[in-house]
């Protein structure tokens, strides 16, 4: 089965690609459709420009496509910066300046305030289907980045049951344990009652 990953993100497609490598499918991002112009994420919610996300590129390729809207949820700051994440400091803002900001916003907030979650949604999108599939992961922003794996707020996430951010663990240990991961072994089953 042909699969699109609706997105440019190099990082984000490698880690999907790893989790739904299967012979059973065919996963194409894309990077392969040079062509396709970037959606616009301006809906209010991660489902929103999930399901937009998939719905354009769809349109555009027919092929099956799964597009991924995350957000990081922290609950001292009442959820955000949640749809905000990749442009919480601005347009065209870089992962250390949205980093920066985050650990600005908690400056002086104790460890048992700095809980906050992951939140995946995943958009699927084809002939005659249209779903959605979440995954959470609950954790902690650390007070300063630890790591560089990964890509985005990743040297601040430490997962729950984790003394390391999701950027000191490889891709195969945050993928056993990621918010995209259990979004996308619920999306696979979709998939799967497909055949
Ligand atoms: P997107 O719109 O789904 O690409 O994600 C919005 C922003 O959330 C990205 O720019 C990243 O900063 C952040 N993000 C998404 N997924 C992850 C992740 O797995 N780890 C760390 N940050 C992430």
């Amino acid at each position: 089965m042909k699969i699109l990953v609706a997105s440019h993100n190099q990082h984000k497609v490698e880690e999907i690609s790893n989790l739904i490598s299967s012979p059973q499918f065919s996963v194409r991002s894309l990077n392969d459709f040079p062509t396709i112009p970037k959606s616009v994420e301006d809906e209010p919610t991660l489902e929103g420009n999930a399901v937009k996300k998939a719905r354009e590129a769809f349109k555009t390729t027919g092929v099956l496509t799964l597009a991924d809207d995350t957000g990081l949820e922290c609950y001292y700051l009442e959820l955000k910066p949640g749809v905000f994440s990749a442009r919480y400091s601005g347009e065209n803002a870089t992962y250390a300046d949205n980093n920066a900001k985050l650990l600005r916003a908690l400056k002086g907030v104790p460890p048992r305030r700095r809980n906050a979650r992951f939140r995946s949604v995943i958009a699927i999108v084809g002939n005659n289907i249209q779903k959605l599939v979440e995954g959470t992961m609950e954790g902690a922003i650390a007070e300063t980045p630890h790591g560089s794996n990964g890509f985005g707020y990743d040297p601040l996430f430490i997962p729950r049951g984790s003394k390391k951010t999701y950027a000191e663990m490889t891709l195969e240990e945050k993928n056993k344990v990621s918010h995209r991961a259990a979004a996308l072994a619920k999306a696979v089953e979709v998939l799967r009652g497909m055949k």
